[in-house]
């Protein structure tokens, strides 16, 4: 079972109900459970686009026998100036959960704060907790372990994905190199919080501004797009910027052989990866994709099926 009523970043989960998170997604990928969350249903909303999040966690609701709903922020009363803590308390008294993917952190704090259901980060601008889920619990099955195993996150270091990775690697106690630009090193609050969860977990957490030498004995290589949804203003810059950041054949032949490379995706085919490498042998990427599903079965089997809170 989980503590809290959310799950809105990793660093607020205990290792134990990471474990328990996967030992439920284990469980359900073996053997479905078609009647698990009967009568469940589960609202999301939407500021941004989404393939995976919004497919996988209806397919998960669907399938454990509860329900989804999408929710464009377009379409609800929220886009028109309705209060996020007001949308929240109303929701509560219809859905059993609700997913939220937006732009500002404070959107989702917010309304999990004012919600009586479970809430669930699907991505803000600052983390997103449910991909990394999916990525550690990937590596598990391809690799049988998460330690020791050296992973490179390369690309945009301020992300959500890299803030979210540094959150996983400093709570299981991994190793994990952020290889990035000066300019892209990881938000100071994150990496503060992050070195000091590191020094209980014993996580090994790096900053690398040199692809070649970050790469080396790498046992994984993580990318992500360089200009994230809310950023395209800035997309020129930061193309150029990046780009000697790119995961190509020429960098992955620097890593171990058996090196596997990972993507949140979307992936920009040219851009922080080549086609090459995406669509190679080493690639993991439509595993992890797949695994989202898995692994928001596990998140909403454990988060949904607890008591609602009293508002
Ligand atoms: N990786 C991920 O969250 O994909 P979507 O934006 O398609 O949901
Ligand atoms: N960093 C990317 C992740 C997409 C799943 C973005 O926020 O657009």
């Amino acid at each position: 079972m989980l503590k809290n009523k959310d799950l809105l970043s990793l660093k607020d989960l205990s290792v134990k109900e990471i474990e328990a998170i996967f030992a439920m997604t284990k469980k359900l990928k073996a053997k479905n459970n078609p009647t698990l969350l009967k009568g469940k249903i589960l609202g999301m909303i939407f500021e941004k686009s989404s393939t995976r999040t919004r497919v996988s966690f209806e397919v998960a609701m669907l399938q454990l026998g509860g329900h989804a709903i999408f929710l464009s922020h377009r379409d609800i009363q929220i886009g028109r100036g309705e209060t996020v803590s007001d949308t929240a308390k109303v929701l509560s008294q219809y859905v059993d959960g609700v997913m939220l993917r937006t732009y500002s952190h404070k959107t989702l704090t917010d309304f999990a704060e004012a919600a009586s259901v479970p809430v669930i980060n699907g991505l803000t601008d600052w983390l997103h907790p449910v991909q990394v889920l999916a990525d550690l619990y990937t590596l598990i099955e391809v690799k049988k372990k998460l330690k020791p195993l050296k992973i490179v996150y390369i690309g945009d270091g301020a992300n959500n994905m890299a803030h979210s990775w540094l959150y996983g690697a400093a709570k299981l106690g991994l190793e994990l190199v952020i290889c990035a630009p000066k300019k892209d090193h990881p938000v100071k609050k994150v990496w503060n919080e992050v070195l000091q969860l590191a020094k209980k977990s014993k996580a090994k957490i790096s900053f690398e501004t040199d692809p070649k030498k970050a790469v080396q004995k790498a046992d994984v290589i993580y990318t992500d797009t360089w200009v994230s949804m809310g950023q395209e203003k800035e997309e020129k810059i930061r193309l150029k910027r990046l780009k000697p950041y790119q995961v190509n054949q020429k960098l992955v032949d620097r890593a171990k052989k058996n090196v596997v490379i990972m993507h949140c995706l979307p992936a920009h085919r040219g851009d922080e990866v080549t086609a090459e490498v995406a669509d190679g042998p080493n690639s993991i990427f439509f595993h992890e994709a797949g695994n989202r599903l898995h692994v928001q079965k596990g998140i909403v089997a454990l988060l949904l099926n607890k008591k609602k809170r009293k508002q």
